[in-house]
């Protein structure tokens, strides 16, 4: 970017405060932007010069889409290149939670292993499960390829049916049929008004006592306080989440305390390859804009 342009860097180990970002903007003609900026009609109606978007992510829900259309600025987005790292990490985070590896862990560092016991941590299986993918994009397909290989059985809910020979043989549900029969849910659909809060207590009461849900998308695709409750009641067996609704998640989240539940710090994409594409492909979308060319990947 420094060889085309004056490029004004955050190198601070912090997200960068809205009031920066706000007071760096009026100059800028284009901007290169993660997850944790927050992208609104007030930050765009402040940069008079802006011509180009690009965020280092796939999803972009926290770019005002329909503003910077109306503004006429492109926004590039990073899609391709991460999604079977992070099905990937739906895949780990599916297993480690099914077969209780954290706990197991956990077990170990606590000098609690006397013995080897035959009902010690019993967990589920992924094998001969049923696995019920929530929004067939890109990784949602990726993590149908990898149940295929576990002899899964798979379901999907998405937006409209598919041809069944595109993803595996997967099966279509509505968004109950799909939960009341699956063993394991895994989220992988983008975040948007329509699906914020998708998975609240009354579609975790039409979940299985011996599920487990994985979201690898956006946090706030669940009620978090009403996961919360479900995994205390015993309305659902466990949940594993790369995303959380605040980001960091507050350290006295009831959800930390429970046996059942898995949290990591949003790592889904977090390979040293596809991190290093991801910004290759940002770059490019930035420079495509920069230059009026059409952006490799533009987002809607
Ligand atoms: C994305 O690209 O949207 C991911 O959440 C980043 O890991």
């Amino acid at each position: 970017m420094a060889e085309v342009a004056e490029v004004m860097l955050w190198e601070e180990d912090r997200a960068m405060p809205p009031d920066e970002l706000r007071s760096w903007i009026p100059t800028a003609d284009g901007l290169f932007c993660m997850l944790t900026d927050r992208v609104d009609r007030q930050l765009l109606e402040a940069a008079p010069r802006l011509r180009v978007i690009s965020q280092m992510a796939v999803g972009v829900d926290n770019i005002d889409l329909a503003a910077c259309r109306a503004l006429r600025i492109p926004v590039g987005h990073t899609p391709d290149v991460l999604t079977e790292t992070t099905a990937d990490t739906a895949f780990a985070l599916l297993a480690a939670s099914v077969r209780r590896i954290v706990e197991g862990v956990d077990y170990v560092r606590a000098g609690r292993w006397q013995r080897w016991e035959p009902d010690l941590l019993l967990g589920g299986d992924l094998h001969g499960t049923t696995i019920g993918i929530v929004g067939l994009g890109r990784i949602g397909q990726a993590v149908a390829r990898r149940a295929a290989g576990f002899g899964m059985k798979i379901l999907y809910t998405a937006r409209a049916e598919r041809p069944p020979a595109a993803v595996l043989g997967a099966e279509f549900r509505s968004l109950p049929g799909l939960l009341a029969e699956s063993d394991h849910v895994i989220l992988t659909v983008a975040l948007t008004p329509d699906t914020h809060h998708l998975i609240d207590r009354r579609a975790l009461a039409q979940m299985r006592p011996s599920a487990t849900l994985v979201n690898v998308s956006r946090g706030a695709i669940i009620d978090q306080a009403a996961l919360a409750e479900a995994l205390g009641a015993g309305v659902i067996a466990a949940a594993a989440l790369d995303v959380t609704d605040p980001e960091p998640i507050d350290p006295d989240d009831p959800l930390l305390r429970m046996e059942r539940c898995i949290v990591i710090p949003h790592l889904g994409s977090a390979s040293l390859g596809t991190r290093r594409a991801m910004a290759e492909l940002a770059v490019a979308n930035l420079l495509a804009g920069l230059a009026g060319r059409p952006l490799p990947h533009q987002a809607g």
